[in-house]
């Protein structure tokens, strides 16, 4: 039986996690599931929030599943989404985004890859005060890393049949570090003419995917436009509760959806687990099982087609426990 790594997060990542394995056992997926616990709550019994055995777990199985963990805002400890991409070189965050049939929004049509690279940029976490009213934050950018990502962006490119790239950058203001980035998007484009290559600066990428987002395809971004970038997209195909996501690295690959904790609704039932769902299909694709992805896929996309129970950030009544059970129902 294969062994993945299950990480249930905080907020409402464990209500979430307990639906979609729910889901996985009674579609007849055979997973020893590794759960593994990483965040505030362990900080307090362990005293860190990333645990040595969380990153292990990941080493050994290679394969994880994960809900969000919370990261406090303005102090306090540093993330573990972003600590645990970094300690296992995760270095391609992939987020697709498509219109998702049943899902009303303003926009039809959308189909489009964002590829966010993933282990350095403002993320670095190079930080200091320098006096009481002055702070300052490094940005990396690497040519290394930057042609790493764009060498994955494009070869994603081509494997999915995909025709445009779209580097995004701010490079006018950010002239040597966006600079860097643009210029090893150039030159791995240079290796693949059958994919049609663009630039275009992050602020007016913003507004085009707003006005007309069919036009974009494939998007190459450095972390931090990547990451902002990913929410807008998420936004146009129905929001965070069906925004699939993947960090993927030579070694290991760790499946999370775009969304965060959502203190808010936490601890109400009201949480959409589409999808980290969906990041279970695509983990369970990613280990050949094929025929068990499809088959949740399969009914995971037909109750949302239908939307008649539906979760209340798609505009339902339903709670994650009804939406659960409608979509068990419709596997066979
Ligand atoms: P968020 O994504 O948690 O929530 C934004 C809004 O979307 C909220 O109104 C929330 O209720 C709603 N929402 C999100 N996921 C939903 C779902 N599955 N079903 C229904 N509604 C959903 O973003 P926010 O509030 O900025 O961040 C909360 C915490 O999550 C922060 O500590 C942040 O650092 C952390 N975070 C963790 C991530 C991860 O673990 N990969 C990613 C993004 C944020």
């Amino acid at each position: 039986m294969k062994r993945v790594t299950l990480i249930p997060g905080d907020g409402i990542g464990p209500e979430i996690s307990d639906a979609v394995m729910l889901v996985l056992d009674k579609a007849g997926v055979e997973i020893d599931w590794d759960i593994q616990t990483a965040g505030a709550d362990v900080a307090q019994k362990e005293g860190v929030v990333l645990p040595q055995r969380v990153i292990e777990s990941v080493k050994l199985n290679k394969v994880a599943l994960k809900a969000p963990v919370t990261t406090p805002i303005g102090k306090g400890f540093r993330s573990v989404n972003v600590a645990l991409r970094k300690e296992l070189d995760l270095y391609a965050n992939l987020r697709p985004c498509k219109n998702i049939k049943g899902i009303n929004t303003p926009f039809q049509n959308v189909d489009i890859v964002v590829v966010r690279e993933n282990t350095e940029d403002l993320y670095a976490g190079i930080e200091r005060k320098i006096d009481d009213d002055t702070a300052e934050s490094i940005k990396i950018i690497t040519r290394a890393a930057s042609t790493r990502i764009a060498k994955y962006a494009f070869e994603y490119a081509v494997k999915h049949g995909r025709k445009k790239l779209h580097a995004v950058t701010k490079a006018n203001i950010c002239k040597l570090s966006d600079g860097l980035f643009l210029e090893a998007a150039r030159n791995v484009a240079d290796d693949y003419p059958e994919i049609e290559y663009k630039e275009i600066l992050v602020d007016n990428l913003c507004m085009q995917l707003v006005q007309k987002p069919q036009q974009f395809d494939v998007l190459l971004l450095p972390n931090l436009y990547g990451d902002i970038v990913s929410d807008l997209t998420a936004g146009l195909i129905g929001g965070l509760g069906v925004a699939q996501g993947a960090n993927i690295g030579d070694v290991c690959a760790v499946f999370e959806p775009v969304h965060g904790s959502a203190p808010d609704i936490k601890g109400q039932n009201k949480a959409n687990p589409s999808a980290l769902l969906i990041c279970a299909i695509n983990m369970l694709k990613y280990i050949g099982e094929d025929e068990k992805a499809q088959k949740i896929e399969k009914a995971l996309y037909s109750v949302l087609e239908e939307g008649k129970v539906l979760t209340c950030d798609l505009g339902g009544n339903a709670t994650t426990t009804e939406f659960t059970t409608e979509i068990i129902k419709r596997l066979d």
